[in-house]
Protein backbone atom coordinates (compact mmCIF):
# COMPACT_ATOMS: atom_id res chain seq x y z
CA UNK A 1 0.00 0.00 0.00
CA UNK A 2 1.34 3.63 -0.71
CA UNK A 3 2.28 5.42 2.11
CA UNK A 4 0.96 8.81 3.15
CA UNK A 5 4.27 10.38 3.21
CA UNK A 6 5.09 9.47 -0.24
CA UNK A 7 2.52 11.10 -2.12
CA UNK A 8 2.05 14.27 -3.51
CA UNK A 9 -0.97 16.11 -1.73
CA UNK A 10 -0.91 19.63 -3.11
CA UNK A 11 -1.80 22.74 -0.86
CA UNK A 12 -3.68 22.42 2.67
CA UNK A 13 -4.86 25.60 4.13
CA UNK A 14 -5.69 25.66 7.92
CA UNK A 15 -8.17 27.79 9.26
CA UNK A 16 -9.72 28.80 12.79
CA UNK A 17 -9.76 31.42 15.38
CA UNK A 18 -7.02 31.61 17.69
CA UNK A 19 -6.51 27.76 20.15
CA UNK A 20 -8.40 25.99 17.65
CA UNK A 21 -5.65 23.50 17.38
CA UNK A 22 -4.21 24.85 13.74
CA UNK A 23 -0.67 24.03 15.05
CA UNK A 24 -1.99 20.88 16.76
CA UNK A 25 -3.22 19.65 13.79
CA UNK A 26 -0.57 21.38 11.17
CA UNK A 27 2.15 19.06 12.87
CA UNK A 28 0.25 16.02 12.72
CA UNK A 29 -0.59 16.60 8.99
CA UNK A 30 3.09 17.50 8.54
CA UNK A 31 3.90 14.14 9.64
CA UNK A 32 1.72 11.97 8.28
CA UNK A 33 2.41 13.18 4.59
CA UNK A 34 5.80 14.51 5.01
CA UNK A 35 5.20 18.00 3.95
CA UNK A 36 6.35 20.69 5.60
CA UNK A 37 3.54 23.13 8.12
CA UNK A 38 3.87 26.69 7.24
CA UNK A 39 2.89 28.48 10.31
CA UNK A 40 2.72 32.54 9.87
CA UNK A 41 2.86 32.78 13.64
CA UNK A 42 6.23 30.95 13.77
CA UNK A 43 7.80 32.81 11.16
CA UNK A 44 6.69 35.79 12.46
CA UNK A 45 8.35 35.36 16.14
CA UNK A 46 11.31 34.02 14.40
CA UNK A 47 11.97 37.01 13.04
CA UNK A 48 11.18 38.92 16.19
CA UNK A 49 13.51 36.95 17.89
CA UNK A 50 16.30 37.07 15.79
CA UNK A 51 15.30 40.77 15.63
CA UNK A 52 15.06 41.00 11.71
CA UNK A 53 13.37 43.75 10.04
CA UNK A 54 10.84 42.31 9.54
CA UNK A 55 10.36 41.34 13.40
CA UNK A 56 11.15 44.96 14.34
CA UNK A 57 7.85 45.85 12.36
CA UNK A 58 5.91 43.00 13.70
CA UNK A 59 6.82 42.87 17.29
CA UNK A 60 4.77 45.46 18.50
CA UNK A 61 1.26 44.79 16.36
CA UNK A 62 1.70 41.46 17.63
CA UNK A 63 2.03 42.17 21.03
CA UNK A 64 -1.07 43.95 20.90
CA UNK A 65 -2.35 41.21 19.30
CA UNK A 66 -3.60 42.56 15.93
CA UNK A 67 -2.50 41.63 12.79
CA UNK A 68 0.82 42.59 10.61
CA UNK A 69 0.29 44.30 7.45
CA UNK A 70 -0.50 41.93 4.22
CA UNK A 71 2.40 43.09 2.38
CA UNK A 72 4.96 41.90 5.21
CA UNK A 73 3.08 38.56 5.40
CA UNK A 74 2.28 37.74 1.51
CA UNK A 75 6.43 38.96 1.43
CA UNK A 76 7.44 36.11 3.61
CA UNK A 77 4.70 33.48 2.56
CA UNK A 78 6.37 33.68 -0.99
CA UNK A 79 9.82 33.12 0.32
CA UNK A 80 8.57 30.53 2.43
CA UNK A 81 6.77 28.63 -0.34
CA UNK A 82 9.64 29.05 -2.86
CA UNK A 83 11.59 26.53 -0.73
CA UNK A 84 12.15 22.98 -2.71
CA UNK A 85 10.56 20.85 0.45
CA UNK A 86 7.23 22.20 -0.36
CA UNK A 87 7.38 20.61 -4.07
CA UNK A 88 4.48 17.77 -2.95
CA UNK A 89 2.45 20.22 -0.99
CA UNK A 90 2.42 22.04 2.47
CA UNK A 91 0.31 23.10 4.89
CA UNK A 92 -0.72 26.90 5.54
CA UNK A 93 -1.55 27.25 9.59
CA UNK A 94 -2.71 31.21 10.12
CA UNK A 95 -2.57 32.36 6.47
CA UNK A 96 -4.23 33.28 4.46
CA UNK A 97 -6.31 35.82 7.87
CA UNK A 98 -7.53 38.12 5.38
CA UNK A 99 -9.58 38.64 2.05
CA UNK A 100 -6.77 40.50 0.49
CA UNK A 101 -4.41 37.16 1.78
CA UNK A 102 -6.76 34.47 0.08
CA UNK A 103 -6.26 36.79 -3.38
CA UNK A 104 -2.57 36.72 -2.91
CA UNK A 105 -2.66 33.49 -2.41
CA UNK A 106 -4.67 32.21 -5.24
CA UNK A 107 -2.63 34.45 -7.71
CA UNK A 108 1.00 33.21 -6.57
CA UNK A 109 -0.41 29.23 -6.42
CA UNK A 110 -1.36 29.89 -10.60
CA UNK A 111 1.32 32.47 -11.49
CA UNK A 112 4.15 30.25 -9.89
CA UNK A 113 3.75 27.15 -7.43
CA UNK A 114 1.74 24.97 -9.69
CA UNK A 115 4.62 25.79 -12.69
CA UNK A 116 6.75 23.40 -10.64
CA UNK A 117 4.87 21.42 -7.90
CA UNK A 118 4.82 18.10 -8.17
CA UNK A 119 1.05 18.10 -6.79
CA UNK A 120 -0.93 19.36 -10.06
CA UNK A 121 -2.63 22.69 -10.03
CA UNK A 122 -5.13 21.47 -7.76
CA UNK A 123 -7.08 24.55 -5.37
CA UNK A 124 -6.17 24.12 -1.56
CA UNK A 125 -7.88 21.46 0.69
CA UNK A 126 -9.02 24.47 3.16
CA UNK A 127 -10.37 22.99 6.53
CA UNK A 128 -12.19 25.26 9.04
CA UNK A 129 -11.13 23.88 12.76
CA UNK A 130 -14.56 25.37 14.70
CA UNK A 131 -14.85 25.62 18.55
CA UNK A 132 -16.92 27.62 20.86
CA UNK A 133 -15.58 30.95 21.92
CA UNK A 134 -15.66 29.47 25.52
CA UNK A 135 -13.34 26.87 25.38
CA UNK A 136 -11.15 28.76 23.24
CA UNK A 137 -9.81 30.85 26.44
CA UNK A 138 -9.17 27.70 28.47
CA UNK A 139 -6.88 27.03 25.59
CA UNK A 140 -5.72 29.69 25.38
CA UNK A 141 -4.42 30.25 28.83
CA UNK A 142 -3.39 26.64 29.36
CA UNK A 143 -0.81 26.80 26.33
CA UNK A 144 2.77 25.30 27.04
CA UNK A 145 5.21 25.15 24.04
CA UNK A 146 8.44 23.61 24.15
CA UNK A 147 10.65 26.16 22.57
CA UNK A 148 13.16 22.96 21.53
CA UNK A 149 10.72 20.92 19.45
CA UNK A 150 7.54 23.43 19.12
CA UNK A 151 5.02 20.30 20.80
CA UNK A 152 1.95 21.91 22.03
CA UNK A 153 0.54 21.17 25.45
CA UNK A 154 -2.13 22.48 27.76
CA UNK A 155 -1.89 22.78 31.33
CA UNK A 156 -5.66 21.86 31.40
CA UNK A 157 -6.37 19.44 28.76
CA UNK A 158 -3.47 17.85 27.74
CA UNK A 159 -0.26 18.40 30.27
CA UNK A 160 2.81 16.87 30.00
CA UNK A 161 4.05 14.09 32.30
CA UNK A 162 5.85 15.82 33.97
CA UNK A 163 4.98 19.83 35.32
CA UNK A 164 6.19 22.43 32.54
CA UNK A 165 8.55 19.86 30.86
CA UNK A 166 8.38 18.83 27.45
CA UNK A 167 7.96 14.74 27.36
CA UNK A 168 9.81 14.63 24.30
CA UNK A 169 13.21 16.49 24.65
CA UNK A 170 12.62 17.47 28.56
CA UNK A 171 13.16 21.73 27.79
CA UNK A 172 11.26 23.91 29.91
CA UNK A 173 8.00 24.49 28.67
CA UNK A 174 6.97 28.54 27.76
CA UNK A 175 4.02 30.29 27.54
CA UNK A 176 3.36 32.58 24.46
CA UNK A 177 3.46 36.56 25.43
CA UNK A 178 0.42 36.85 23.73
CA UNK A 179 -1.73 34.70 25.31
CA UNK A 180 -2.22 37.14 28.35
CA UNK A 181 -5.92 37.84 28.60
CA UNK A 182 -6.13 41.35 26.69
CA UNK A 183 -4.15 40.14 24.33
CA UNK A 184 -6.16 37.12 23.37
CA UNK A 185 -9.78 39.09 23.49
CA UNK A 186 -7.66 41.39 21.04
CA UNK A 187 -6.76 38.65 18.67
CA UNK A 188 -10.23 36.84 18.80
CA UNK A 189 -11.48 40.19 17.69
CA UNK A 190 -9.10 40.53 15.16
CA UNK A 191 -10.35 36.90 14.15
CA UNK A 192 -13.89 37.59 13.93
CA UNK A 193 -13.60 41.46 11.92
CA UNK A 194 -10.86 39.93 9.16
CA UNK A 195 -10.25 36.44 8.96
CA UNK A 196 -13.99 34.96 8.71
CA UNK A 197 -14.27 36.67 5.94
CA UNK A 198 -11.74 34.34 4.76
CA UNK A 199 -13.94 31.27 5.47
CA UNK A 200 -16.73 33.16 3.68
CA UNK A 201 -14.62 33.19 0.43
CA UNK A 202 -13.38 29.94 0.42
CA UNK A 203 -16.93 28.99 1.16
CA UNK A 204 -18.40 30.55 -2.11
CA UNK A 205 -15.93 28.81 -4.18
CA UNK A 206 -16.89 25.39 -2.98
CA UNK A 207 -13.84 25.17 -1.09
CA UNK A 208 -14.47 24.65 2.13
CA UNK A 209 -14.39 21.58 4.66
CA UNK A 210 -15.74 22.27 8.14
CA UNK A 211 -14.52 20.38 11.07
CA UNK A 212 -15.80 20.22 14.21
CA UNK A 213 -12.27 21.00 16.89
CA UNK A 214 -13.93 20.67 19.76
CA UNK A 215 -13.90 17.10 20.12
CA UNK A 216 -10.38 15.28 21.84
CA UNK A 217 -6.78 15.84 19.59
CA UNK A 218 -6.97 12.76 18.27
CA UNK A 219 -10.37 12.51 17.05
CA UNK A 220 -10.16 15.80 15.45
CA UNK A 221 -6.96 14.69 13.85
CA UNK A 222 -9.19 11.34 12.12
CA UNK A 223 -12.14 14.00 10.93
CA UNK A 224 -9.13 16.03 9.35
CA UNK A 225 -6.78 13.03 8.00
CA UNK A 226 -10.69 11.52 6.23
CA UNK A 227 -11.32 15.37 5.00
CA UNK A 228 -7.57 15.55 3.06
CA UNK A 229 -8.10 12.02 1.77
CA UNK A 230 -11.92 12.78 0.52
CA UNK A 231 -11.43 16.13 -1.03
CA UNK A 232 -7.33 16.10 -1.59
CA UNK A 233 -6.08 15.13 -5.03
CA UNK A 234 -3.03 12.97 -3.70
CA UNK A 235 -0.93 11.25 -6.61
CA UNK A 236 2.09 8.82 -5.99
CA UNK A 237 5.17 10.21 -6.09
CA UNK A 238 7.37 9.18 -8.84
CA UNK A 239 10.34 12.10 -8.51
P1 LIG B 1 -0.56 32.62 15.33
O1 LIG B 1 0.70 32.09 15.90
O2 LIG B 1 -1.01 32.13 14.01
O3 LIG B 1 -1.68 32.44 16.43
P2 LIG B 1 -3.26 32.17 16.32
O4 LIG B 1 -3.90 32.17 15.00
O5 LIG B 1 -3.79 33.14 17.30
O6 LIG B 1 -3.40 30.71 16.62
P3 LIG B 1 -2.80 29.96 17.83
O7 LIG B 1 -1.39 29.55 17.51
O8 LIG B 1 -3.02 30.77 19.07
O9 LIG B 1 -3.79 28.73 17.95
P4 LIG B 1 -3.86 27.35 17.17
O10 LIG B 1 -5.14 27.31 16.39
O11 LIG B 1 -2.61 27.04 16.43
O12 LIG B 1 -4.03 26.38 18.41
P5 LIG B 1 -3.01 25.33 19.07
O13 LIG B 1 -2.87 24.13 18.20
O14 LIG B 1 -1.77 26.02 19.54
O15 LIG B 1 -0.47 34.23 15.20
C1 LIG B 1 0.08 35.02 16.22
C2 LIG B 1 0.14 36.48 15.75
O16 LIG B 1 0.99 36.59 14.58
C3 LIG B 1 -1.19 37.09 15.29
O17 LIG B 1 -1.94 37.59 16.38
C4 LIG B 1 -0.71 38.18 14.32
O18 LIG B 1 -0.27 39.32 15.00
C5 LIG B 1 0.47 37.52 13.64
N1 LIG B 1 0.11 36.81 12.41
C6 LIG B 1 0.23 35.47 12.19
N2 LIG B 1 -0.20 35.15 10.96
C7 LIG B 1 -0.58 36.32 10.38
C8 LIG B 1 -1.16 36.64 9.10
N3 LIG B 1 -1.38 35.67 8.18
N4 LIG B 1 -1.45 37.91 8.86
C9 LIG B 1 -1.23 38.89 9.75
N5 LIG B 1 -0.71 38.66 10.99
C10 LIG B 1 -0.38 37.38 11.28
O19 LIG B 1 -3.89 24.90 20.35
C11 LIG B 1 -4.19 25.82 21.36
C12 LIG B 1 -4.26 25.08 22.73
O20 LIG B 1 -5.37 24.19 22.71
C13 LIG B 1 -3.04 24.23 23.04
O21 LIG B 1 -2.76 24.31 24.40
C14 LIG B 1 -3.46 22.80 22.64
O22 LIG B 1 -2.80 21.82 23.42
C15 LIG B 1 -4.95 22.84 22.93
N6 LIG B 1 -5.75 22.02 22.00
C16 LIG B 1 -5.64 21.95 20.65
N7 LIG B 1 -6.58 21.12 20.14
C17 LIG B 1 -7.30 20.67 21.20
C18 LIG B 1 -8.42 19.78 21.32
N8 LIG B 1 -8.98 19.21 20.25
N9 LIG B 1 -8.90 19.54 22.55
C19 LIG B 1 -8.34 20.12 23.66
N10 LIG B 1 -7.28 20.95 23.60
C20 LIG B 1 -6.76 21.24 22.38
Amino acid sequence: MQQAASRNIGPIVLLGSPGAGKGTQAKRIAVRYGIPQISTGDLLRDNVQRSTELGALAKDVMARGELVSDNLVCDMVRDRLRQPDCVRGFILDGFPRTPAQAGWLDAFLDREFFENSRAGDNPPIVILIDVDYNQLLSRLTGRRTCPTCGRIYNVHLQPPRVAETCDLDGSRLVTREDDSDAVIRERLTAYEQQTRPVAEYYRRTGRLVWVDGSMPVDQVTEHVFQEIERHGVITADGG
